[in-house]
């Protein structure tokens, strides 16, 4: 007979919400419609992320928009959406999906405006998500340069402060780590009124040229790049984060596997964003991922998740 498994249990507390499991689909890569949330709830995400929307519907840029260059992706998708009174019909139907499986849902908002973020977070709040998160990687109309929000401290916490004032529920805000302090923004926004941040969205922008067709393989030329390439660097922003500011954390970048999640949560994350890591392999990552951490978890005498927040940090 076998001795009985220790158990561990994969349940994580984030921002107050009870999470069946750590990962969290992250925004974008399959949250377009509500079937594809459902199907990442059905497949073991804990949390999952609707594609951000703007306030006004977003053709966003011609193909080839996403391209696998073999370390990672490189998207240059220029945030093709509805607008914010179509996905509150999206975001209705999958809070509908996902109640009876206990996974939170958490709506994307961005704008180039402060204005334009309020009044988008005001639509998608209608459809009561669990968590409003701001993708703040676009560039502020109102700012000298047009910066994106993201650089900038003041500008990040103008665009929190902004949303705040109409939302009382929980607010995320998503950080880049191309931001030259990425731990001001951090504390920047938290004393804004953020109650968790997402990090990271994607790094650069990169290049990668056809050279048989002799220019650059997206028809945006550049696009942001995500997978496995920017592992080490949001796990180095998660890590600095959280040793400076006291909010939840979803760890987001190049995770593939129940090792990758588990350096996430030892760097300090409460949760785990999956993006790249789906798109070969589809909405079973979620399954195999969850079960490489439980058989990690086991082999280490790691009971819950929570007994391992941060240890990295000594
Ligand atoms: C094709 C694609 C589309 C994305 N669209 C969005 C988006 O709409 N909003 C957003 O906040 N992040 C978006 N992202 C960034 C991801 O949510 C994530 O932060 C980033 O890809 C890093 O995680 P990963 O390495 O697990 O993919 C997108 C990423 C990819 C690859």
């Amino acid at each position: 007979m076998c001795a009985a498994e220790p158990p561990v249990d994969l349940r994580v507390e984030l921002a107050g919400l009870t999470l069946p499991g750590p990962l969290v689909l992250a925004s974008g890569i399959w949250g377009c419609c509500a079937e594809t949330l459902a199907r990442a709830a059905r497949d073991g995400a804990g949390a999952v992320t609707a594609k951000s929307c703007s306030l006004q519907p977003r053709a966003g840029h011609p193909n080839p928009t996403v391209l696998d260059w073999g370390a990672g992706l490189m998207n240059a998708i220029g945030l093709a959406n509805p607008g914010a009174a179509a996905e509150q019909e999206i975001l209705r139907q999958a809070r509908a999906a996902l109640a009876p499986l206990g996974v939170a849902l958490i709506a994307s908002v961005f704008g180039h405006t402060r204005a334009d973020f309020a009044a988008a977070a005001q639509l998608v709040a209608a459809a009561q998500p669990d968590i409003i998160e701001l993708n703040i990687s676009c560039p502020n109309v109102e700012g000298e340069f047009g910066r994106p929000f993201a650089l900038d401290p003041v500008a990040a916490a103008g665009v929190t402060a902004a949303v705040r004032r109409v939302y009382a529920g929980r607010l995320f805000v998503k950080l880049s780590p191309n931001a030259p302090d990425i731990v001001a923004v951090a504390r920047a926004v938290a004393d804004a009124g953020a109650d968790g941040l997402t990090a990271v969205n994607t790094l650069g922008p990169g290049m990668i040229i056809d050279v048989r067709a002799r220019r650059p393989v997206l028809a945006n030329r550049v696009g942001g790049i995500s997978g496995a390439a920017l592992r080490p660097v949001a796990l180095r922003c998660v890590y600095d984060i959280a040793a400076a500011v006291k909010l939840p954390i979803i760890g987001t970048g190049g995770v593939s596997s129940g090792d990758h999640a588990l350096q996430m949560i030892m760097a300090g994350a409460t949760a785990v964003g999956i993006g790249s890591a789906l798109y070969g392999e589809g909405s079973g990552a979620f399954r195999r991922i969850n079960g490489e951490l439980a058989a990690l978890m086991r082999q280490e005498g790691i009971a819950r998740l929570a007994d391992v927040q941060g240890v990295a940090h000594g």
